[in-house]
């Protein structure tokens, strides 16, 4: 026969991861995985944007058929502005995107960051109440995650960055849009990090680079927890920095990224699927 076994079937739903580099994400295993699961077929790609054309590419997936794209480094704040007149609440507040469908003939905004770390934490046997948390970074990553963090009732958040000004402005728009946490919630630059920390966190991209940020003064207090938003096959930079800095526990970000998967795709297929197999399969897959 002349038919190629390959061709994809066009009646499928069809997802896609966004971002640049997008080459390693994990993301198209997780939803096939998930879908799997749920007894779905679906087809999950990775789109590489262009830097300078994140909208026009968004625009073009979903004018062909696309249903739904989860948004990664350096997109989520763009998604944020492509998605203006239809975010959620929490996305709206955080200022960044991660999970992005057609509604109505409208583009819609979610960010499911925040749930997928608190989930990961829980998943640890991390109770964040009366705790002191450094979160290193104030680009799409972090944004995501300061309102559900605070929302723990942890005790102080203290936001660093590189570039002191996008800390100082993401403080001040959280507690614009949520005053309640003016006490708990502080910023300034990484020689800012100084204190003795229950968890710091890394939401930079600096892992890609196989770099640590290079914080001033952290220290981790007892039984405390080093977490990297990124993951690799290997212990990243910020993981081994942690580790000789005497964090009691490290772990990568591969569970916060099932977790946000997760609620992605509930939000696209209206079944939440089972994080644990998905996320323990992965784990196998990167050793
Ligand atoms: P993401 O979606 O991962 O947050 P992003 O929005 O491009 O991606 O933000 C990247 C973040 O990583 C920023 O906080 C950036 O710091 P700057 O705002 O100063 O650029 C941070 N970052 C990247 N590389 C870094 C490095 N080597 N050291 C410290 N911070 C770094």
């Amino acid at each position: 026969t002349t038919h190629a076994p390959s061709t994809p079937n066009p009646s499928l739903r069809k997802f896609a991861v966004i971002g640049n580099p997008v080459a390693h994400s994990r993301s198209p295993f997780i939803h096939q995985a998930f879908a799997a699961q749920t007894g779905m077929s679906l087809v999950y790609d990775r789109l590489c944007a262009p830097l300078d054309n994140f909208a026009g590419t968004v625009k073009h997936f979903f004018a062909d058929g696309g249903v739904g794209l989860n948004v990664t480094v350096p997109f989520k704040e763009q998604a944020w502005q492509t998605a203006q007149d239809g975010l959620s609440e929490r996305a709206r507040v955080a200022g960044a995107v991660n999970t992005l469908w057609m509604q109505d003939g409208q583009l819609k905004g979610c960010n499911t960051d925040g749930i997928g770390l608190l989930n990961d934490l829980e998943r640890q046997g991390q109770n964040l109440a009366g705790k002191r948390i450094l979160l290193v970074g104030a680009g799409g990553a972090a944004k995501g995650v300061v309102l559900p963090l605070l929302e723990t009732g942890c005790a102080r958040l203290h936001v660093v960055n590189r570039t002191v000004e996008k800390a100082t402005a993401l403080q001040t728009a959280m507690t614009d849009a949520a005053p309640r946490y003016t006490a708990s919630l502080s910023a300034g630059g990484l020689d800012s990090a100084e204190g003795h920390w229950d968890i710091i966190i890394n939401a930079t991209s600096s892992s890609i680079d196989d770099k640590a940020p290079a914080l001033k003064g952290a220290h981790f207090a007892p039984n405390a927890l080093g977490y990297d938003m990124f993951y690799a096959t290997r212990p990243t930079a910020f993981m081994r920095w942690a580790k000789d800095a005497g964090a009691a526990q490290v772990c990568d970000g591969l569970g916060m990224l099932v977790g946000q998967a997760a609620v992605s795709f509930q939000i696209w297929n209206g079944v939440l699927p089972d994080v644990a197999p998905v996320l323990a399969a992965l784990r196998a897959q990167l050793h």
